[in-house]
């Protein structure tokens, strides 16, 4: 299977990524939530990807960084914003490049958190913790092993009306079968629901949903386990935010939610 970083690097995925521009809703809810204190702000938008968030952002702080390991999202970013803003390249693992405290806020937004191993999590979390000023915030989201329609990705839907008869209808539930089968192998499971249920159970884990064509697994979390491990790394003051945009501090509340949006301050 591929490395996620070849991916991000390829000029079709990077492209994509350089041309979107919206603003998720929870991002828009922690920019209004942070836009009182953002002005005085040194910010960090570590796997900035295309420059989706730097819009909206990167206006509102004192001072704005977008980094990213792979370096077409880098030369993207450039491109798009030539002046006012540094781009850098930079993996979050190891940001040798930035001195402690060099940011009040770090945002890595859109699960690029979730690329890597559960280990490289772990020292991307301290290394973020390093370059934040005590009290400085950090914002990002995860995919949520808890959403209730997670193993739903891994059975076979019903076609659209307009593929549903004759040939095209075959044509499709082959196609279906076939994604879930390579699914399964990938997954190394006959029967997901069990396996997802068995990751509920360690509350985190990876897997092949299919993002990305399926080239690469990707890391699953639960809000509980992702609040040990903020904890354990040093962060305070968490809130979470459902992709409706909606703050909750019930974890129950997020089962509907696919990604979980956190945010939390070093303490
Ligand atoms: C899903 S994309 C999101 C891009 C952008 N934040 C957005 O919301 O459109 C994840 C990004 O994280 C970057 N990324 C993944 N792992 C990284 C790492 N270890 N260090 C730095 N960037 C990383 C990828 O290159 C990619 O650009």
């Amino acid at each position: 299977m591929l490395d996620h970083k070849i991916l991000y690097n390829s000029i079709e995925i990077s492209a994509d990524y350089g041309r979107r521009d919206y603003i998720e809703a929870p991002e828009q809810a922690i920019l209004e939530k942070l836009s009182g204190w953002l002005p005085a702000a040194r910010m960090l938008d570590m796997g900035v990807g295309g420059g989706r968030t730097t819009k909206y952002f990167a206006p509102l702080a004192k001072q704005y960084v977008g980094a990213d390991y792979a370096s077409s999202m880098i030369d993207i970013c450039r491109v798009k914003y030539p002046k006012d803003y540094a781009f850098v390249e930079c993996d979050v693992r190891d940001m040798a490049c930035f001195q402690p405290e060099s940011f009040d806020f770090v945002l890595f937004s859109y699960n690029g958190l979730d690329s890597f191993s559960h280990q490289d999590r772990l020292c991307a979390l301290r290394e973020i913790g390093r370059v934040l000023s005590p009290g400085g915030y950090f914002a990002f989201s995860s995919h949520n092993l808890n959403w209730s329609r997670l193993p739903d990705l891994f059975r076979l839907k019903g076609p659209k009306p307009s593929e549903a008869g004759g040939l095209a209808g075959i044509h499709y539930y082959m196609r279906q079968g076939l994604k879930n089968m390579r699914l399964s192998m990938l997954n190394k499971s006959l029967f997901m629901g069990s396996l997802i249920e068995k990751l509920k159970q360690d509350e985190r884990g990876t897997l092949y949903d299919d993002s990305l064509n399926g080239k690469v697994c990707l890391y699953y979390i639960t809000c509980r386990e992702q609040a040990r491990q903020l904890a354990q790394s040093g962060f305070t003051d968490l809130s979470f935010f459902g992709k409706n945009g909606k703050e909750t501090s019930c974890p129950g509340a997020l089962d509907r939610s696919p990604w979980i949006y956190y945010l939390c301050r070093k303490g």
